[in-house]
């Protein structure tokens, strides 16, 4: 089966010779883009992760089996796929080594995976600065009468610092550096030097001193790097190599574009670019070589962890949502905040990535509900806009502008055409593709491969 949302002449369709198609999140992440990706991985040759690290949780439910993703490529569920994890990704190398165990002892075949030599490697300190600033956020809010406008509530892997230390280079280590003890010694002694009094200064415990000292990082890096060795290759030549055979490539974005750090509602962001333009830096081949971009996106709005989210519901239709949905995060178990649909974000999205068609997923899970509303517009200081800022403190001002449709109340788990959906859900579809300006290539109506509607 070829997905109607790769299969025009243009392009010609996914299986075409060299071709590189992207599936991007649109809103605040967990959009369904692990589902998307082990869909349309079966007509690529490999599946590529760009940015972020194991702050992803990608959920793909294959014959009721659920997976969850965080690390590895949501292709590796295709046995022969290569599954690579780009240089623009932050690699815990210690989560990856568990997440592949944990599929290989599920009877995954791993063996496609490779990692960027130049991937920066998430170190245990990093994830104990991540969890002291987090603290210390929390600290400042709660003295200024609780409300938590500084918190940015992340996920505790250590991603921002990971992000920060490339950028400040000296005593940052990259993939391939675990393989060379001689200059790692001398990375990890050069970063300590830095972050000791930091994580002092931010209330470092003594067993976190312990557990940070030079030789046990390095014993563990040495162990994980013997491990991990066989898989770390130069991916961007690989890749290109992959392209010039006529190989084709799927990318697979994680986060959402709101959370992106130039474009995002910064900062209530994470620490990468997660947009489609990610894709050049975070994997050496060129954005402009996509000729599909796939925004998945809710048929509602979640956001994990602290920011403005301007259509935000709280009581009984938020709980009604969060509990049809299981809107649980897969990487933390956090409750998501729930809100309508937000199509101002969506438009803004949709822009800032070129998308090229929608996926459109849960729409199963406002099944029931006697009226669906969608923000269409905000106000802000009494005069109404219709164009989205991601400045966080302008945006946390806006007041949502909803547009209300009748809903409908028949379940459509097992639909499986756009005729067959009950005519107030096919009219909800069509009102956000109008107000995106592209179509809805995938509909989707629950976790399952086959709960798919196409074109
Ligand atoms: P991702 O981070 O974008 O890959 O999304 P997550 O996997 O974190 O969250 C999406 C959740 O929704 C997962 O539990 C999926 O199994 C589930 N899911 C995906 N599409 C649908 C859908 O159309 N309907 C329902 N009910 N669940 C879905
Ligand atoms: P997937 O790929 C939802 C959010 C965190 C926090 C902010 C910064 O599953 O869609 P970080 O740990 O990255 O520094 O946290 O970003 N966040 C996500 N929210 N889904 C994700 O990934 C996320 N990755 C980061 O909750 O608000
Ligand atoms: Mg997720």
């Amino acid at each position: 089966m070829e997905f109607a949302a790769f299969s025009d002449a243009e392009s010609g369709g996914a299986r075409a010779p060299g071709r590189c198609h992207a599936v991007v999140g649109l809103q605040w992440g967990d959009e369904g883009k692990g589902k998307l990706v082990d869909m349309l991985a079966s007509e690529h040759d490999a599946v590529v992760r760009y940015n972020g690290g194991a702050n992803a949780g990608h959920s793909v439910v294959v014959a009721g089996t659920r997976y969850s993703l965080h690390l590895v490529p949501s292709g590796i569920l295709y046995p022969g796929k290569a599954a690579v994890i780009g240089n623009g990704v932050v690699v815990d190398p210690w989560k990856l080594m568990d997440e592949l165990k944990g599929l290989r002892e599920r009877g995954v075949n791993t063996s496609g995976l490779m990692v960027s030599d130049r991937a920066h490697v998430v170190l245990p300190y990093h994830k104990v600065e991540d969890g002291l600033r987090e603290d210390l956020l929390n600290r400042g809010a709660a003295s200024e009468g609780g409300g938590g406008p500084e918190k940015i509530g992340t996920t505790r892997r250590g991603i921002g610092p990971a992000y920060a230390d490339k950028a400040h280079r000296a005593g940052a280590v990259r993939m391939g550096d675990l393989l060379r003890p001689e200059l790692l010694r001398e990375r990890l002694q050069l970063a300590m030097a830095v972050k000791s009094p930091m994580l002092h200064g931010l209330g470092m415990t003594s067993e976190q001193e312990r557990d940070l000292a030079i030789e046990n990082l390095m014993a563990q890096c040495r162990d994980v790097g013997q491990q991990l060795g066989p898989m770390i290759r130069d991916t961007t030549q690989e890749l290109h190599a992959m392209l010039r055979a006529g190989k084709s490539i799927l990318f697979e974005g994680a986060n959402g574009t709101l959370l992106d750090v130039d474009h995002g509602t910064y900062p209530y962001v994470t620490g990468s670019s997660t947009i489609s333009s990610g894709i050049g830096t975070g994997t050496g081949v060129p954005a402009s070589r996509l000729t599909r971009i796939l925004g998945v996106m809710k048929a509602y709005t979640t956001r994990v962890g602290g920011g403005p989210m301007p259509s935000e519901l709280s009581g009984e239709i938020a709980h009604n949502i969060r509990e049809r949905g299981r809107e649980y995060g897969t990487t933390t178990g956090r409750p998501r905040r729930v809100g309508w649909l937000d199509l101002v974000a969506l438009r803004y999205s949709v822009m800032i990535n070129g998308a090229t068609g929608l996926a459109l997923t849960m729409l199963d899970v406002l099944s029931g509900f006697k009226e669906v509303c969608a923000c269409t517009a905000y106000e802000i200081d009494g005069k109404r806009v219709d164009f989205f800022t991601p400045d966080a403190t302008e945006l946390a001002r806006t007041k949502p502008v909803f547009t209300s449709f009748p809903g409908w109340s028949e379940d459509i788990s097992n639909v499986r055409s756009r005729r067959e959906l009950p005519a107030n859900a096919r009219a909800y579809v069509e009102f956000i593709e109008k107000a995106a300006g592209v179509p809805a290539d995938v509909v989707s109506v629950g976790p399952g491969r086959e709960q798919t509607i196409l074109g």
